[in-house]
């Protein structure tokens, strides 16, 4: 079906409130309008066909028009069928952007939405740029619209999950792009899924099902960066946090910062709270549902819904599902309750609004750099998975001190010749760890 659907949203009404939210949101993402600042004139993006497919929030539209001040088309859809903020949503639409997005869709309507963006206007002109957050329209493209490789300059890809399967497909010969890993750069990884999650885990948790979270015990399974800010979010919140790990140096990692690391199965009989961060799968299983103390929340804050194995509690004990409200489901299995959030998707984004405007800018910022760069320059990538260069990440983390009244110190050339960095930057070799 390739008719021309203009857009498709939840509610068109709720665009003002969108806009004024958006409106707010600008004054927390520096990096963004600093790029609209320096790129607005001279428009590096003009002639790009921009589809993406990423969380449909107000940080997200901010992104959204950023790219579109920097002089692309662009059409959007959501990465999660949860995850959209219909107000942002309809604010996008309102501005004639063609988006495809609203809280709550089926897989099959999710699948739409991504296929919408593939085609530009009545015209119907292919994309020619690729914006991922997981690669489901990555996937979608080489797998199902390979005809389209060929006019497509590159793909930038936001989450480590998205990031995982380039650099398969890489390995596999089925990268048909050059691509730019964009978690990877420090400012993306080290403060998205870090300090992002470090707010979102716990605002999540509490606007799903305001427990009181003092004094509970959770597990968080997965100490990466994103395993990393989730335990902090809960332990600041007085959770006592078990961790587990399958890597002994995240394992190190997380008993250095004075949590217990234990074995899943025997952690999950003791927890209140339940959060996967691995970006694996079959994490929470069958026997550990069934180990669990009544009133357990379970939840996941890693991409994809595998990380919990919903099948099993719906083919077993789908009988006593009872919804509490949306993306609240409880569940009795054998006399016990256990209280499920986002149907095992993303909590953050699906319970609720995601990270903050301020660590998106940082993310975004990336972002439109590696768009930019693909762009202009796509001739000089192979069909490979690349990292934006350093002199940028620091560029990126620069663009957002001020606003949060940063004062930085200045190398003077003594000191820079000493350490053997230019005093302008870089100021770490590649394999500094932050
Ligand atoms: P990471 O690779 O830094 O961390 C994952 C950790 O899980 C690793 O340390 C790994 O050793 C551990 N792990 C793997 N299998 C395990 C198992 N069976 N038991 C215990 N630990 C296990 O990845 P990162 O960046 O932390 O991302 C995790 C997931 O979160 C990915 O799916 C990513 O795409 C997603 N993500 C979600 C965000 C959100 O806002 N909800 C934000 C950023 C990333």
């Amino acid at each position: 079906d390739t008719a021309y659907t203009p857009y498709k949203v939840k509610d068109i009404s709720l665009a003002e409130w969108g806009r004024k939210e958006i409106e707010l949101a600008e004054a927390e993402m520096p990096g963004l309008m600093a790029l609209r600042e320096e790129f607005g004139a001279s428009k590096p993006l003009k002639g790009a066909r921009i589809a993406g497919c990423l969380h449909m929030t107000i940080q997200t539209a901010v992104l959204i028009e950023t790219l579109i001040e920097l002089g692309a088309d662009v059409t959007w859809s959501s990465c999660n069928i949860f995850s959209t903020q219909d107000h942002a949503a309809a604010a996008i639409a309102a501005a004639g952007i063609p988006v495809y997005a609203w809280k709550g869709m089926s897989e099959d309507e999710f699948n739409w939405c991504i296929e919408q963006t593939l085609f530009f206007g009545e015209e119907r002109q292919p994309l020619n740029m690729i914006l991922d957050d997981g690669g489901d329209l990555t996937n979608m493209v080489f797998d199902k619209y390979p005809e389209l490789i060929d006019g497509i300059k590159g793909l930038s890809e936001e989450t480590t999950t998205g990031v995982h399967r380039l650099y398969e497909r890489m390995k596999n010969g089925t990268l048909h792009l050059p691509a730019i890993n964009v978690n990877d750069s420090v400012t993306k990884s080290k403060f998205d899924n870090k300090y992002g999650c470090r707010e979102s885990l716990v605002d999540a948790i509490r606007r799903a099902t305001d427990l009181m979270l003092a004094g509970k015990v959770a597990v968080v399974a997965g100490y990466g960066d994103v395993g990393k800010g989730s335990a902090e979010s809960l332990s600041s919140a007085g959770v006592r946090v078990i961790v587990t790990e399958i890597d002994p140096i995240c394992a190190l990692q997380a008993a250095m910062e004075g949590y217990e690391v234990k074995k899943f199965a025997t952690a999950v009989k003791e927890a209140d709270i339940v959060v996967t961060t691995t970006g694996n799968r079959d994490i929470v299983r069958g026997d550990h549902f069934k180990a669990m103390k009544d009133k357990a929340v379970v939840c996941n804050i890693g991409h994809f819904d595998n990380e919990i194995d919903v099948a099993w509690l719906n083919n077993n004990y789908g009988h006593t599902k009872v919804e509490i409200k949306p993306q609240v489901d409880k569940y009795t299995i054998d006399g016990k309750d256990v209280i499920l959030l986002a149907e095992g998707r993303l909590v953050n984004l699906g319970c609720a609004t995601g990270h903050p405007s301020f660590v998106m800018s940082n993310s975004f910022t990336n972002q439109t750099l590696a768009q930019i760069e693909l762009w202009a320059n796509s001739e000089n990538y192979e069909n490979k998975v690349y990292t934006l260069p350093k002199f940028l990440d620091e560029k990126v983390a620069r663009l957002h001190l001020a606003k949060i009244g940063v004062e930085l110190d200045t190398l003077d050339s003594h000191q820079a010749e000493y350490i053997g960095v230019p005093v302008e930057g870089p100021y770490k070799p590649e394999h500094y760890r932050y």
